[in-house]
């Protein structure tokens, strides 16, 4: 594998792979390197010994045949050169005199006859000392010289078989691969083990990420080490009980807020509710009693009319003036008592209300505007608060077309669209500025007919939406919600 290729390979694998993989080389590295160390170091040795032995057996042969070369005795010679050749592994022995005639030697045939190869004749007229001359692949040669008395009188020639320490240095070379495969395997087995026992932890702890990432809080990862992983993993969940408990605190928090929200809303509601409730009764006395006393006092003046009409002092004059006086005091109680809480609202519903309020409107703006009521999806009457409101917003909403728009033109459109009612009031007026520019520089007091609308919706979990119309005027879109209870279940 390559450079390259153990670079991309590397970040792939998984730490087991990566383990197993990394003893493994490490293994077989040092192994190799104390292997081949060893082997030629053996090498070397035997080597050496084999040598050494050689020599020291060239040695003794000189040794113990030099009587025998000094009283020329063949017989004895031949003695002395088979006795030297029952020594492990000479394959074969001889003595020859100072000019290589062969004068013992192991195969008899060769007996009388002289060395003829070059090394040998080189290694006759070498050193008096003992040597190896020649080394084959399968055989060591080595002389010795016979002396007497300091005079050489011929050599001592050993041929010793490399068989045995060949053998025995490939038996070296087995065992240590034998032992380098054992050290892989035993360490591949160790570092499956070992990563096993890391990774446990680890795939415990990868499991609780995986967790956290589904956003479950309440399982914890098992610990099943104490190591650094183990310690981590522990760490993990010591932070996953705190965010746990975070979040049960939000929970709770938002539930009490969210009560607080719904009891708030449930107080402003009731506070319309009473107001409208208020309103609805002074209505009704302005009409009812004052109105019928006026009534009543007209009438009495009317007759006082007729009654004077024959005396004079212009008595019969005031009482007609009177008459009129009172009788528009009556129209401007009616008026008073029907913008509190008019009385089509509650007799004749909701769409009614309004194409009275917006026919009362018509003197005010003459024919400078125009004004349509549509309405969709009404089949029965929505609850009374619900209309009370989308009334206001309605009155609210269509005064403040004739107040700031300026529009030659306006829609009020009212959608039973279950479950809730949608109003909608479009005008081509100049359009509505941004909030930031309305309330630039005002009066606290303007600006409180869009607030009224918005709070009045939301009490009863509506919402009221005012913004420019894209080509010009404005919309104004109210939501409210006439069957809240439906809706959550639907
Ligand atoms: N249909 C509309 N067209 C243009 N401007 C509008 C419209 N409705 C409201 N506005 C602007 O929004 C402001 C706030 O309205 P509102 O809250 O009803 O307060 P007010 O009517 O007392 O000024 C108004 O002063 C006006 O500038
Ligand atoms: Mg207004």
């Amino acid at each position: 594998m390559t450079l390259a290729r153990l670079r991309q390979f590397l970040p792939q694998a998984s730490i087991r792979r990566k383990l197993v993989l990394g003893v493994a080389f490490v293994h077989l590295l040092l192994m190799t390197i104390f292997v081949v160390d060893l082997v030629q170091r053996q090498r070397d040795f035997l080597w050496d010994e084999l040598t050494r032995r050689t020599l020291h057996h060239a040695h003794v042969l000189a040794v113990s045949s030099s009587p025998w070369v000094l009283s020329d005795d063949l017989v004895g010679m031949e003695e002395v050169v088979e006795g030297s050749a029952s020594g492990s592994g000479v394959r074969h022995a001889m003595i020859v005199d100072p000019n290589g005639r062969i004068l013992a030697h192991t195969d008899r045939n060769r007996i009388g006859q002289y060395l003829a190869d070059a090394m040998s004749l080189e290694a006759l007229a070498g050193a008096r000392t003992a040597r190896v001359y020649q080394q084959s692949e399968t055989a060591i040669h080595a002389l010795s010289p016979i002396l007497a008395a300091d005079k050489l009188i011929g050599w001592s020639i050993l041929t010793v078989d490399k068989g045995a320490t060949l053998a025995h240095l490939a038996y070296v070379t087995k065992t240590g691969l034998f032992y380098t495969l054992a050290a892989i395997a035993i360490g591949t087995i160790f570092a499956m083990l070992l990563s096993r026992s890391i990774l446990r932890q680890l795939r415990h702890l990868l499991r609780g990420v995986d967790n956290l990432s589904k956003d479950v809080l309440d399982a914890p990862v098992k610990i099943v080490s104490r190591d650094e992983v183990g310690r981590v993993a522990e760490a993990f969940n010591r932070a996953l009980a705190s965010l746990a408990d975070g979040r049960r605190r939000l929970t709770a928090e938002v539930g009490e807020r969210r009560r607080a929200e719904e009891a708030l809303r449930m107080l402003s509601r009731r506070q319309a509710g009473a107001i409208e409730e208020e309103r609805k009764r002074i209505a009704r006395d302005l009409h009812d009693e004052l109105g019928q006393a006026l009534s009543g006092m007209q009438f009495r003046l009317r007759s006082m009319q007729s009654q004077t009409a024959n005396v004079g002092g212009g008595v019969g004059d005031t009482c007609a003036r009177l008459a009129v006086e009172v009788e528009r005091m009556g129209a401007s109680i009616h008026r008073i008592a029907n913008a509190l809480r008019p009385a089509t609202l509650d007799h004749l519903g909701l769409l009614p209300a309004i194409q009275a309020f917006v026919a009362g409107q018509l003197p005010l703006i003459n024919d400078r505007m125009s004004i349509a009521v549509d309405a969709a999806g009404f089949r029965r009457r929505l609850p009374a608060d619900v209309e009370m409101i989308a009334y206001r917003i309605v009155q609210e909403g269509l005064t403040n077309v004739i107040k700031h728009a300026e529009a030659t033109h306006a829609d009020i459109l009212l959608t039973v669209n279950h479950p809730s009612l949608i109003v909608t009031i479009r005008d081509n007026g100049v359009g509505i500025a941004a909030p930031a520019e309305r309330f630039d520089g005002r009066g606290a007091d303007h600006g409180n007919g869009l607030l009224g609308m918005e709070e009045r919706a939301a009490a009863i979990g509506g919402k009221v939406e005012v913004k420019p119309r894209q080509g010009g005027g404005t919309i104004l879109r109210a939501e409210l919600p006439y069957a809240a209870g439906e809706a959550v279940h639907a």
